[in-house]
């Protein structure tokens, strides 16, 4: 026994400045809720694969995508508290970060095409969005992209009296509760994992997300009609805790964000496309009804929902309405 204790402690002396020099890697949790399949999902993986090239596996990047790790809320909190490294929630999530003026970004047909909601995010919006994230810990490294929201239900959707008292699914918006009121619905918070169910239970009656989420979640398989509406953008930013980032080597940091800025380049070149491609797909699957907005009925959608514009200063603020109004010439309220 005492020999087998010494010839161990001896291996261990022997191996020990082996083991020294191969450091452990530096593991960066990746949380996210949906599909890998999607822009958000291969950007993610995208991520992963430079940050572990650029860094000589320094950095060991675990992609939890599916809310296989957290729900909503949850990694918000996890990321606070530090149980994981990296989120790409959807801007309208960001109430319960402290940072309710993110919202503004969900106000209906803010941005009149992709290229106005490119140059929002990438200009004085994006950057003062993100100021207002660093007070609470949290630092954040760049917009994702996914595209326009599609609305849906069991009953086509076509005029906005066809909202009246359905219940509807959103992510967690005020501003989304509050368009959809002005529907004549009846908007509910609702984790995303949790809204294929619900479709399918009759929990909720409703939703609104992006082609790409739509098709797989399957929500087209649960509901009968969807209005191509694109009515509101759907955009991440990619956020980390400050004081782990601070924290790392600054070598390392350096190469982490040539990653990033690479992998948010490619996510923002794939999600037009890949939207695209769902809507043919679900197009194809048989399984609903898509409907398409004449100029009138997106007018008067339009109309209905116009209240948020001034209902929006009293949640967001003034500021980042002036902001995005100069930003985008556009008139807020
Ligand atoms: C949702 O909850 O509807 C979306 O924000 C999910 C996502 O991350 O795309």
């Amino acid at each position: 026994m005492r020999n087998w204790i010494l010839a161990a402690a001896a291996a261990a002396i022997f191996v020990a400045p082996g083991v020294a020099s191969a450091q452990a890697p530096i593991v960066i949790k990746f949380s996210h809720v949906v599909a890998n399949d999607t822009p958000k999902g291969k950007g993610a993986l995208k991520f992963k694969e430079l940050a572990e090239k650029y860094t000589n596996g320094k950095v060991k990047v675990e992609v939890y995508p599916n809310s296989q790790l957290f729900k909503d809320k949850e990694e918000i909190e996890a990321l606070q508290l530090g149980s994981v490294q990296m989120l790409a929630p959807s801007t309208a999530k960001f109430a319960p970060l402290g940072a309710k003026e993110f919202e503004a970004l969900d106000l209906p047909w803010l941005f009149k095409d992709d290229a106005a909601y490119d140059k929002a995010m990438k200009g004085p919006v994006g950057k003062w969005l993100f100021k207002k994230l660093e007070a609470k810990g949290i630092t954040g490294l760049a917009y994702w992209d996914n595209g326009f929201h599609m609305a849906s239900a069991n009953r086509p959707l076509i005029n906005p009296s066809d909202f009246q008292g359905l219940k509807i699914r959103i992510s967690g918006s005020k501003i989304a509760d509050q368009y959809f009121r002005n529907l004549g619905s009846i908007p509910q918070i609702m984790a995303f994992s949790e809204v294929y169910q619900a479709l399918q239970t009759g929990v909720v009656d409703g939703c609104a997300n992006t082609p790409s989420n739509y098709l797989t979640q399957k929500f087209h398989e649960v509901q009968k009609h969807i209005t191509v509406s694109n009515h509101a953008h759907l955009q991440y930013a990619v956020i980390v805790n400050s004081k782990f980032w601070s924290g790392l080597p600054a070598d390392v940091r350096t190469q982490l964000d040539k990653a990033m800025a690479e992998a948010t380049d490619y996510t923002n070149s794939i999600a037009t496309k890949e939207n695209e491609d769902a809507l043919a797909e679900i197009k194809k699957s048989g399984k609903t009804t898509l409907h398409y907005l004449t100029p009138e009925q997106k007018a008067a959608w339009q109309k209905a929902m116009a209240p948020t514009y001034k209902w929006a200063k009293g949640r967001v603020g003034q500021e980042v309405l002036d902001l995005i109004a100069k930003e985008l010439d556009v008139k807020m309220n």
